[in-house]
């Protein structure tokens, strides 16, 4: 894994020579991996077992703040007790009643089913049964406990991982590079702006592949990018599945802070990216409905709460939901021609050898069998 400082160096090198990063050889998939359902639900499993934003930290910021939703078809509900965040699956331990309705709620002491009334504390013990002896020969809560999830506060995000059979160090792993640089980096994302959710009807992969290169970003995003970036030139550090990728823009060299030169963006691992400008970030998350549709997320994340209504950040959230768009059209383009197109092959170039990364991680978790080839 390079350094910043390192990345920096051979940035210039590139400027000078007009040069970029190539991959070493041309691979290919087949479009069949993109609609195959029993693959995509072993990805599932896959996005289980890994870090996903559920909800900005500010929206349970206080003592008894509650907040219920949904993630990948799981009900979710995070509280803040008096120590710290937990987060449960939102179903009570009797027969399965949401215990929390959709949203936020202040001042909870404590979740109460609105089935038969069964409540939990904030720490998700059983407290109290209508009627328990009647119900249990013998006082049996503590069997009864709600089912915790893993949870991790990160970019002013509550991050979570669904299964519990996830590795041990998951977040920590995950966001170990984004931690190694934020002193270099001096931008420390906090409070999230208002979420842009929707639909969008193209497979997940196709949309984390579009995030995953800038080869596109000359033509798809003309004029825009192509003023600010040099084409195809970004330089890109994986640290296990998870990915640092650094985009140099067209900024006056010197001792300048590394955003005062560079867009960097984590990719963490499989669906999830949070992109660093110089005033703030932006979270983009791609959560799997079905083979074809894909939750879309984007969430700006600034700094200091004054900045949430920072005229400046508002004018670049606005003008990067201009390039999301551009990028979103194309994409349910391609999912009709992954449709349409049977027994096709996608093809990777020297310039997106990250997709093939991306896919071999995720083939080597999620199937033993499929996996681009040369
Ligand atoms: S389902 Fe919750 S109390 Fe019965
Ligand atoms: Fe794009």
């Amino acid at each position: 894994m390079r350094t910043l400082k390192q990345i920096r160096e051979i940035t210039l090198e590139h400027m000078k020579n007009e040069t970029v990063e190539l991959g070493e050889k041309v691979t290919s998939i087949a479009l069949a991996d993109y609609r195959d359902s029993t693959l995509f639900q072993r990805e599932l499993e896959v996005i289980r077992k890994r870090p996903l934003p559920f909800v900005a930290s500010d929206k349970i910021k206080k003592t008894g703040d509650v907040f219920a939703g949904e993630l990948a078809g799981v009900p979710i509900v995070a509280v803040r007790n008096e120590q710290d965040i937990r987060v449960f699956i939102n179903t009570c331990r009797h027969r399965g009643a949401l215990l929390a309705s959709e949203g936020t709620k202040k001042d909870c002491q404590k979740l109460v089913c609105p089935f038969h009334g069964w409540s939990y504390s904030l720490e998700g013990e059983l407290l109290e049964v209508p009627s328990s002896h009647q119900c249990f020969s013998k006082h049996t809560t503590s069997a009864f406990r709600l089912q915790e999830l893993k949870s991790y506060e990160k970019a002013g995000m509550i991050w979570v991982v669904l299964s519990p059979h996830s590795q041990e160090n998951i977040f920590e792993e995950s966001f170990h590079q984004l931690h190694k640089d934020s002193d270099e980096i001096g931008l420390n994302p906090q409070h999230a702006m208002p979420e842009m959710s929707f639909l969008a009807p193209f497979n997940w992969k196709v949309g984390v592949e579009a995030f995953l290169e800038v080869y596109h970003f000359a033509h798809a995003h003309a004029p825009y990018l192509s003023q600010l970036q040099f084409p195809n030139l970004s330089l890109a550090d994986s640290y296990n599945e998870n990915c640092r990728i650094v985009v140099p823009l067209k900024q006056p060299a010197g001792e300048i802070p590394v955003l005062g030169w560079a867009q960097v963006m984590y990719f963490i691992f499989p669906s999830s990216f949070l992109l660093f400008y110089d005033d703030h970030v932006a979270l983009i998350s791609l959560v799997p409905q079905t083979t074809g549709e894909t939750k879309f997320r984007y969430t700006p994340i600034v700094p200091r709460e004054a900045d949430l209504k920072n005229e400046k950040i508002q004018q670049r959230v606005e003008f990067l939901k201009i390039i999301l768009g551009q990028d979103i059209a194309i994409l349910e383009g391609v999912q009709k021609g992954l449709d349409a197109n049977r027994n096709g092959k996608f093809v990777f170039t020297r310039l997106e050898q990250i997709l093939e990364k991306f896919h071999q991680d995720l083939h080597s978790n999620a199937s033993a069998k499929s996996h681009p080839t040369s």
